[in-house]
């Protein structure tokens, strides 16, 4: 069967792709563009969607969604195209075009990846970005809604706040996080207690594999299906939308946020967390954010612990619970607030209130140069364990450092572990995170920092999980394995990353790799390789 059905189009069209592209192209990346030409079906959609190195247009889409600017620097590889499909035949002839070619496909959503593997290769490559497959469409009345991968989280929170109060989606807290990246890791978010991850609630989805078939849940498959939900981005095709099941929620939260710091007896505080979050009613979600920040005395600085809780219920319920799971953290009413959810979403984002239009704003999030890593925790910590790390905030490279506890148990304790990709289920008391960033002009001291987060995560390594230490796969962290990027990558290479993200889910994914993509066309530094590949 022919890969696409297209009609040759004429010489004249080709000349004009070409003069766009410039006449020193090297002889791959013109080749693809003249393949490519041959696909599209007219100039003016071809000035739309294929934006080559010489393009005025070119930085301004590339930079467009790149979250994390450590990975747009002049030293950065470049894509020699992006191209920004206008409808799913685009789509198709890319693959085709790159396949032929040679070239590496980086597929993008939301630009948000850790390590900036969706706009980033070491070897020749192409962005083949959705920023034009964004549409939501929202069905209240069976609790559904169909989602493109190129949205935001922000605009699907939108999308379900335009209808309805009383539904929500249990996906990620930064609205400007995009939903292909998001729901192929898996997905968390405020509502993971009550209702788990973003992929536990996808129930079908549109797909283009490799070879460029359209595929749903019923032609691909329940392993395939399986896989996509939290298998990872860029191994299994590329996801164009995701049909999810919405979850309720009350017209009316209580969000609040109480902050203690070292000289308010923090240790022995975030101590008794760890004992009581993971058991708390499935709708009391209370997490943990630690920074450095400057002290009540002049000149010196504190380590602050912020408690963050969203509460499915009014400020009245939640209170006289507090008080009798948590007395610790002194809390009060003036610390709360009741609003719909969707405005939730906002006030943990640190957005203002004041109108819901701000979820679809893809810049309320400034860009930042960080490295990150993750952990899971099943023991609670010891004080003197917990002094240790609160510590390592007064070093002077954690002055932009955080640390992020997000509290399991609820829905996560019932799910099993190979229910989905996701494996980190039952037995753990929380998710463990840690950012640092620096300012740009400190760029060519990255390393310092580096060395600090891999230190930090070194002094971790008593307290978190072992054999394997599992880490959360859309925390993406390449300090943990990486595949070879340009050969064959063994299977006993890729288990050093692979268990830590999937633990023996990992074997089924190579299975489904091996059986979607033997060729191993969707490749990246951790994608998952195929039994035996070229
Ligand atoms: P991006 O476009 O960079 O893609 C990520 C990966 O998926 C890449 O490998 C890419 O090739 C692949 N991919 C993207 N679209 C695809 C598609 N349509 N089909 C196939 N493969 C595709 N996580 C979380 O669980 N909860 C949270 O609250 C947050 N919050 C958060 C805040 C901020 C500021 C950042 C930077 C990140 C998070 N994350 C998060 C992590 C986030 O879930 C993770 O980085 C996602 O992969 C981002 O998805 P994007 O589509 O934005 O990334």
């Amino acid at each position: 069967m022919k890969f696409l059905q297209y009609s040759v189009l004429p010489f004249l069209l080709v000349v004009v792709i070409l003069s766009l592209s410039g006449s020193t192209l090297a002889h791959s990346h013109g080749d693809f563009l003249h393949c490519l030409s041959l696909h599209l079906a007219n100039s003016s959609t071809i000035s739309k969607v294929i934006y080559m190195r010489n393009n005025p247009s070119y930085s301004s889409v590339l930079n467009a969604s790149i979250q994390n600017t450590r990975f747009s620097t002049p030293a950065t590889p470049k894509p020699l195209a992006i191209i920004t499909p206008l409808k799913t035949s685009h789509i198709q002839s890319t693959i085709y075009c790159s396949k032929k070619h040679g070239l590496q496909l980086r597929i993008r959503s939301g630009g948000h990846d850790f390590e900036g593997l969706s706009y980033v290769s070491e070897v020749p490559f192409v962005i083949l970005d959705l920023l034009n497959f964004r549409a939501v469409k929202v069905d209240t009345k069976n609790k559904v809604a169909w989602v493109q991968s190129g949205a935001t989280l922000g605009e699907l929170y939108y999308g379900i706040a335009a209808k309805t109060k009383t539904l929500a989606f249990p996906a990620g807290i930064c609205p400007t996080v995009g939903i292909g990246g998001h729901f192929s890791g898996g997905g968390y978010g405020m509502l993971i207690r009550k209702y788990g991850l973003a992929a536990d609630h996808i129930i079908d989805a549109q797909l283009i594999d490799a070879n460029g078939r359209i595929l749903d849940r019923k032609s691909m498959g329940e392993d395939l299906f399986w896989a996509i939900r939290g298998g990872g981005g860029n191994t299994f095709g590329i996801v164009l939308a995701w049909k999810i099941k919405l979850v309720p929620v009350p017209a009316v939260v209580t969000v609040f946020t109480v902050n203690k710091n070292l000289e308010q007896n923090v240790t022995k505080i975030l101590h008794r967390w760890q004992y009581i979050a993971h058991k708390l009613p499935d709708d009391l979600y209370v997490d943990v954010g630690i920074t450095k920040v400057s002290s009540s005395q002049a000149g010196k600085k504190t380590v602050q612990v912020a408690f963050i809780a969203l509460f499915l219920g009014v400020v009245d319920e939640l209170i006289p619970l507090v008080q009798e799971r948590f007395p610790e953290l002194g809390l009060a009413k003036e610390n709360c607030s009741e609003m719909s959810w969707a405005e939730s979403v906002l006030y943990f984002g640190g957005a203002p209130r004041k109108s819901l239009d701000i979820l679809l704003d893809k810049n309320v999030i400034p860009r930042t140069i960080f490295k990150a890593k993750s952990d899971y925790v099943k023991e609670p910590i010891p004080e003197s364990g917990i002094e240790g790390f609160l510590s390592m905030f007064l070093e002077k490279e954690a002055d932009f450092a955080a640390m992020l506890m997000v509290p399991f148990g609820g829905k996560m304790e019932e799910i099993p572990e190979n229910e989905l990709p996701y494996p980190h289920r039952a037995g753990n008391l929380f998710q463990a995170s840690y950012i640092v960033g620096w300012r740009k002009e400190e760029n060519a001291e990255s390393g310092k920092y580096i060395s600090w987060i891999r230190r930090f995560y070194s002094y971790m390594a008593t307290y978190v999980s072992k054999s394997p230490r599992e880490a959360y796969f859309n925390y993406r962290d390449l300090d943990i394995g990486s595949n070879n990027i340009s050969g064959y990558t063994s299977y006993q290479q890729a288990s050093i990353w692979g268990f830590k993200y999937f633990k023996s889910n990992f074997k089924r994914l190579v299975q489904v790799k091996t059986m979607v993509d033997p060729m191993n066309f969707f490749r990246n530094e951790q994608s998952i390789p195929p039994l035996s590949s070229p």
